[in-house]
């Protein structure tokens, strides 16, 4: 790709969803990283995005905040050719499961007919081009797209056959899906990373993490699904971010990776790691010990049991592995909420009271 003989070729790249958790991370990851690159964060600005976390990074000359909504092909159209783009890193999306049930059709929109328009546009710019062999299209993508494991079933590996259990991930696999047949169609330099779930700091309230570390704060109840048995195979955000990297730096175009931590823990448990670690470190939590909090409430409908990654292949090939450890994550995560009241506390908007009526009526 661009590195020869150590030097590297800087990269002008867009990055949707870059003001959600994931994106944003990213966008401090690579500003940090490679000061030298062009940065376009394209990003609607929904309920889940917030400019406020790229802030700090606006005042740079490399990097340029767009507000707007990946189906806007003319829009596309104009951001690859005026900032003369050949890299995007696409983690635009509808997010949350439960809001999936709720509402399916923005995730639809959003996660299948946005990711085409992203492919459709990027596939006519690379075209114009020439086909140059440096450009790349990267797809952020889960691993929920696998569906369900059973307690001693083997983790997901990159062969796993598909099989979506959500409105969200099947609209996961949808994209995922396009991503594939672009590359096989068309041969566009496409890459893609199927990631367990993530955490880490400027992760919007209604996900688990956050939504127990502020709940601890508040005093609130602890809602927990059906019987808390659910495992999920947690991956600390920044560790994502450098598994892109390296995916964007090493890997042949059309190629996937899935990327995960090896940390299945049972969302009871790490409930419990919360409440101790805010126990330990919050100095003045309205309710002592933390786990009094913690309130069973009903099932989320479809509920998928057990999500495990097999990483092996971006271990072997790229030799990537994740930093941190679901501990030492955790600790640097809880106090990151107490020590960012002022970015999460604005989140507690009218809305979200609204969504959180919904899916929690009887808390
Ligand atoms: P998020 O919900 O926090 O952020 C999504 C961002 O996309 C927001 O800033 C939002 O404003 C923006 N957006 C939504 N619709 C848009 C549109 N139509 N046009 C432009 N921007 C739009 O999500 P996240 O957790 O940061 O996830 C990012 C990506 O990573 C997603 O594709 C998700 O599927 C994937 N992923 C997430 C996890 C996880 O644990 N959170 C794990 C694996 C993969
Ligand atoms: P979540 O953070 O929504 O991620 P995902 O559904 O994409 O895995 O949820 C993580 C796990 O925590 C999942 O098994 C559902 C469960 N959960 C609760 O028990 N209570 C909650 O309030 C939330 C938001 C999630």
């Amino acid at each position: 790709m661009t590195e020869q003989l150590g030097i590297r070729t800087p990269r002008r790249l867009i990055v949707t969803g870059g003001a959600g958790f994931i994106g944003a991370n990213f966008v401090h990851y690579w500003c940090g990283k490679y000061p030298g690159d062009r940065v376009v964060v394209l990003d609607a600005l929904t309920y889940a995005g917030n400019r406020a976390t790229i802030a700090p990074l606006e005042g740079k000359a490399n990097l340029r905040f767009v507000q707007g909504d990946i189906c806007d092909r003319p829009l596309i159209d104009q951001l690859l050719k005026e900032e003369d783009i050949d890299l995007l890193v696409h983690f635009a999306a509808e997010s949350h499961v439960d809001r999936s049930i709720l509402g399916p059709g923005a995730f639809v929109q959003t996660n299948v007919v946005g990711t085409f328009t992203l492919l459709e546009a990027f596939r006519q710019h690379w075209l114009a081009h020439d086909q140059p062999d440096t450009f790349r299209f990267h797809h952020v993508s889960t691993d929920e797209v696998y569906g369900s494991l059973e307690p001693d079933d083997p983790a997901f590996t990159e062969t796993t056959p598909y099989a979506p259990n959500s409105p969200y991930s099947a609209s996961k696999a949808g994209s995922d899906h396009l991503v594939r047949a672009y590359h096989h169609t068309y041969g566009l330099p496409t890459l893609m990373t199927n990631c367990s779930n993530n955490y880490g700091p400027y992760h919007f309230p209604e996900k688990l993490i956050p939504l127990m570390c502020i709940n601890i704060l508040l005093g609130k109840p602890l809602p927990v699904y059906g019987d808390g048995q659910n495992v999920r195979d947690w991956l600390y955000v920044e560790d994502h971010c450098s598994a892109i990297d390296a995916v964007i730096h090493g890997s042949k175009p059309g190629e996937t990776y899935n990327v995960g931590g090896n940390n299945e823990v049972k969302n009871l448990d790490l409930v419990h790691k919360l409440c101790d670690l805010m126990d330990e470190l919050a100095p003045d939590l309205p309710v002592r010990p933390a786990k009094q909090l913690i309130t069973f409430v009903k099932d989320r409908p479809g509920h998928d049991r057990r999500y495990a990654i097999n990483a092996t292949k971006l271990k072997t090939d790229l030799g990537w592995t994740p930093a941190q450890t679901v501990d030492s994550g955790l600790r640097q995560t809880v106090l990151w909420y107490l020590n960012h009241r002022d970015w999460w506390q604005p989140l507690l908007s009218q809305e979200y009271q609204a969504y959180y009526q919904k899916v929690y009526a009887s808390v």
